[in-house]
């Protein structure tokens, strides 16, 4: 049986392990060789990469793109997009959606992994569609999470139902690091015996059960697997790539991967790792094993929020309770999984409940915002109670959220005029105004000092 692996270094490890502040020229040297590996895609762009380069290290995320293609023809570059959020938390309209697949796959995309926080496939529909008419693959996440509703039926039909949108490949997306075994084992069963289409599993080490999931994952007929390379794994990253390679093709699995190769890259990450050490970017603690989410059932970083939000307002003594009141509000809003931004809104709903001593005394604007469908469909049933409560007679809607957007792409290139050079700049802006300005504002101080013969340069701040 053949297995395959997705490399995360340049994405998701880079991301879960030091907030994504790997710079191109960090890694460049290395591509090539990552290129030659044998690895069934090289995860490297989307989630927080692009965000990033724009606000961190003054580097144009379409370049770093093109960059990274001219340098790896061979195997396939990989992004992650949250469907109709594109890569932040709030929906746009069509044309903006579409017009970010259509330059990401020009610029280099061969895969983009589309998934939609709630998993309501009328998010993603739209992204799938445009990656497939641009001769890219669509590949579908599910956001796999826990609750008395979440069950192998559900993430099945949700399986069958991408299969027919047309997606090429169905992700099981873990991103919590809280999928068992057992459970990987069952649903990569399931969905296999439901639909033709190659599985992948991805999951994080956060709890320790990574390593174990994704051996049950390739025992049960999974096509590919999530890892990084082994000096940026553990943790909050994925599970180690040669460890991987090694047990699964002792066990008989027929890998492209050789462990030469193997070597080579993660030699070639392992001073890079140890300068983020160093420098305090990357915190020992996150590459250890913490299995506090196995208890509570909220993901570790949903926790460390709660405890920091109670402690600044002196109420630590209060997690127990705010810690129980989670799942009731978690019920209240039809079991959304506990993912950005859902995981945040129901935290901090909860926190409040307690702290107020009043439940939905007072309510988040998140929330009534979720609860007038302005985020999709909620998994399970919402209380109707709450919903009358926070609505009064605003009707919740029941479409999708994008159709009530006005088109802006067009409108916007019109406005930024000047400064943006090219529609993935002006695309750069609708998704990252802020960064995307300043980045201009540089980039144009920049090109008027080399007409102008100086020399300009910034003071990395060490430390
Ligand atoms: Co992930």
């Amino acid at each position: 049986m053949k297995i395959q692996f997705t490399e995360t270094v340049l994405r998701d490890a880079n991301q879960s392990l030091i907030a994504t502040r790997m710079g191109y020229n960090e890694f460049e040297p290395i591509l090539e060789d990552l290129d030659k590996a044998g690895y069934y895609s090289l995860e490297c762009w989307g989630g927080a990469t692009f965000d990033s380069c724009l606000r961190y290290l003054n580097e144009d995320p379409w370049e770093r793109l093109r960059k990274i293609r001219k340098k790896c023809p061979d195997t396939k570059l990989q992004m992650l997009l949250r469907g109709q959020n594109l890569l932040g938390y709030k929906h746009y309209p069509d044309d903006v959606v579409r017009m970010f697949v259509k330059k990401s796959v020009e610029n280099g995309i061969d895969i983009i992994r589309i998934f939609d926080a709630l998993n309501d496939l009328r998010n993603i529909e739209v992204a799938v569609d445009e990656t497939l008419k641009n001769g890219a693959m669509a590949s579908g996440a599910i956001c796999f999470t826990k609750s008395p509703i979440h069950n192998l039926e559900m993430y099945v039909d949700i399986a069958v139902r991408m299969e027919k949108m047309g997606v090429s490949s169905v992700c099981i997306k873990d991103m919590a690091g809280i999928i068992s075994p057992r459970e990987t084992y069952e649903l990569v069963r399931a969905i296999k015996e439901n639909i033709k289409l190659p599985v992948i599993v991805h999951t994080h080490s956060t709890t320790g059960l990574g390593l174990m999931s994704l051996m049950k994952a390739a025992e049960a007929g999974a096509d590919v697997i999530d890892t990084a390379i082994s000096c940026f794994s553990g943790g909050t990253s994925q599970p180690p790539t040669e460890t991987l390679v090694y047990a699964l093709k002792e066990q008989g699995f027929e890998i492209d991967l050789d462990m030469d190769a193997l070597k080579k890259i993660n030699d070639f990450f392992k001073p890079i790792r140890n300068k983020a050490l160093k420098n305090g970017l990357l915190n020992p603690v996150v590459m250890t094993t913490d299995t506090d989410a196995l208890k509570y059932q909220v993901p570790g970083g949903m926790l460390s929020n709660l405890v920091a939000q109670l402690t600044a307002q002196g109420k630590l003594d209060k997690l127990d309770e705010v810690l129980l009141e989670t799942p009731r509000v978690r019920e209240d809003l039809g079991y959304p999984p506990l993912v950005t931004p859902m995981s945040q809104m129901v935290g901090v709903q909860a926190a409040t409940n307690v702290i107020t001593g009043e439940r939905y005394k007072t309510v988040s604007k998140e929330v009534k915002a979720y609860l007038h469908g302005e985020y999709g469909k909620a998994p399970g049933e919402v209380n109707k109670e709450l919903e009358k409560k926070v609505l009064g007679d605003t009707e919740p809607i029941t479409g999708r959220f994008a159709d009530t957007l006005e088109p802006m792409f067009e409108k916007t290139k019109k406005e930024l005029g000047e400064t943006a050079k090219s529609d993935e700049d002006v695309l750069s802006y609708i998704a990252f105004p802020a960064q995307a300005e300043k980045f201009f504002r540089d980039r144009d101080k920049k090109n008027e000092n080399r007409k102008n013969g100086t020399f300009s340069y910034t003071i990395e701040r060490v430390g």
